[in-house]
């Protein structure tokens, strides 16, 4: 797999245009977002990932290229889109309303792909998020639910947290970027969903 950064994009003017279909990660700050992208991508310095939250402030666009989860190149390309995280209180407001106004240009643009929304399953559902969802859902954008950091929870955590996940009619796909559960998953659910 091949994987390669395009543009960091603070303006909806920025975004690229690449005929991909697009893989847009969204989720609240610190989530684990990058994280995610990174293990899919099996590059662990790709995306920056950061102890402090909201740090992604751009979206930043990566070209995929080659067979998910294999070693050789073609036959495959997307373009991962990394958005900045919702939902932390300390951002100021006004970075607040220009991220916000980011992420709807993004998501309006409605480019063919699918999202992955993040939730942190040591969370479940919070408002952002399902606010989020809600907009998913009444528009035509395809979209899985992932549930991060799934290695930081015990038995019962996480069949708690699947059911919470499920009470709102999605089938979570459980990640870890800390031990890969879910990386072949979520591959296989991606290049199913692009290809039809
Ligand atoms: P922003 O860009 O700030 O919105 O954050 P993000 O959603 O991109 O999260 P990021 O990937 O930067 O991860 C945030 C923190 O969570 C980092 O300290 C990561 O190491 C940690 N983290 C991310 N994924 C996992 C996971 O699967 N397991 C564990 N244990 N920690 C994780
Ligand atoms: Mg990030």
């Amino acid at each position: 797999m091949k994987a390669e950064f395009i543009l960091s994009a603070v303006h909806p003017d920025q975004f690229p245009d690449t005929g991909l279909p697009e893989i847009a990660f969204l989720g609240r700050s610190n989530v684990g977002k990058s994280s995610l992208l990174n293990a899919l991508a099996g590059l662990k310095g790709l995306a920056r990932v950061s102890s402090t939250p909201g740090r992604t402030q751009a979206i930043n666009f990566f070209r995929i290229e080659g067979a998910p989860g294999g070693k050789s190149a073609g036959g495959f390309a997307c373009c991962f889109a990394d958005l900045p995280g919702y939902g932390f209180a300390k951002v100021p407001m006004a970075l607040k309303r220009s991220w916000r106004a980011l992420a709807d240009a993004y998501l309006e643009r409605d480019a063919p792909g699918m999202s992955c929304l993040l939730v942190d399953a040591r969370r479940g559902w919070m408002e952002s998020d399902l606010e989020l969802k809600d907009w998913l859902d009444a528009s035509n954008r395809q979209y899985v639910v992932i549930a991060t950091k799934y290695d930081k929870l015990n038995q019962k955590e996480r069949h708690q947290v699947l059911k919470d996940l499920r009470g709102q009619g999605a089938e979570p796909v459980p990640f870890s970027a800390v031990t890969g559960q879910g990386v072949r998953e979520l591959w296989q659910t991606i290049s199913t969903t692009i290809s039809q």
